[in-house]
């Protein structure tokens, strides 16, 4: 099983980004780009990062009726990413759909994994917020039961969570964990958080990490801390 460090990208503009990207000069590391890079760049932004060599997870969450995420991954598998996702809460006609949509006609596809609960939602929004009222760990392993179903590779949910998932799922089925602090940093507005090693004894396959290293001082040394600590080496 695959096993890394993502750094997300949370950056507004292309001279952001490449002038992050080019403070790495010995590693390539696995770079997630989510919503807001894409707004800013559309699809160059996955053609310049893969072009530099970096693996992409392109993190844009769809969510909306089977037959457009459908036809929406279909556009994103043309691009060369190696990740992709979307909410399972919008069940698993649209998780199905979107396997169908992302399946190139040779068979291949990325990655595709479905956020359950965002590691912002705390157990206080998922009741009074959403109604819902299982508990967190519950509804986690449900949706990612629902995703497994549906034929996807994963889901992203917090560290916290990650035995739970790998226990309804089995240890193939993938976990992206974001919500990853260090020891003594600011969780900012993340709720569900842990450590990278903690991330890594819980279960997480993936951890993704955006301002503890883009905001670092040496975003460098906060990467190869982060590499130390969750793959041990
Ligand atoms: O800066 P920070 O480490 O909190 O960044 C976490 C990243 O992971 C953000 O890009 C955020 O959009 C993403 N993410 C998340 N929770 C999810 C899915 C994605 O925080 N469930």
């Amino acid at each position: 099983m695959a096993t890394d460090v993502i750094i997300a990208l949370d950056f507004p503009g292309e001279s952001e980004t490449m002038a992050f990207l080019d403070l790495f000069r010995d590693e390539k590391p696995y770079v997630k780009i989510g919503m807001e890079l894409f707004y800013a760049m559309g699809a160059q932004a996955v053609r310049e990062i893969k072009r530099r060599g970096h693996k992409v997870f392109l993190d844009l969450k769809l969510h909306d009726i089977p037959n457009t995420v459908c036809s929406a991954m279909a556009v994103l598998s043309k691009m060369d990413v190696d990740m992709t996702n979307l909410h399972a809460a919008g069940g698993s006609k649209m998780m199905e759909a979107a396997i169908e949509g992302l399946t190139r006609a040779d068979g291949t596809r990325p990655l595709l994994i479905a956020v359950t609960q965002l590691t912002s939602t705390s157990p206080e929004t998922l009741r009074g917020d959403l109604l819902i009222e299982k508990p967190m760990a519950e509804v986690v392993s449900h949706y990612a039961k629902i995703a497994k179903n549906s034929g996807l590779d994963g889901v992203v949910c917090s560290p916290l969570e990650a035995a739970d998932v790998k226990a309804a799922c089995g240890k193939e089925f993938v976990t992206v964990t974001p919500g990853v602090r260090f020891a003594g940093g600011d969780a900012g507005d993340q709720s569900r958080v842990t450590t990278p090693a903690r991330a890594r004894e819980l279960g997480s396959d993936y951890i993704v990490m955006g301002r503890p290293i883009t905001r670092a001082d040496d975003p460098v040394l906060a990467y190869r801390r982060a590499c130390a600590e969750f793959l041990g080496k």
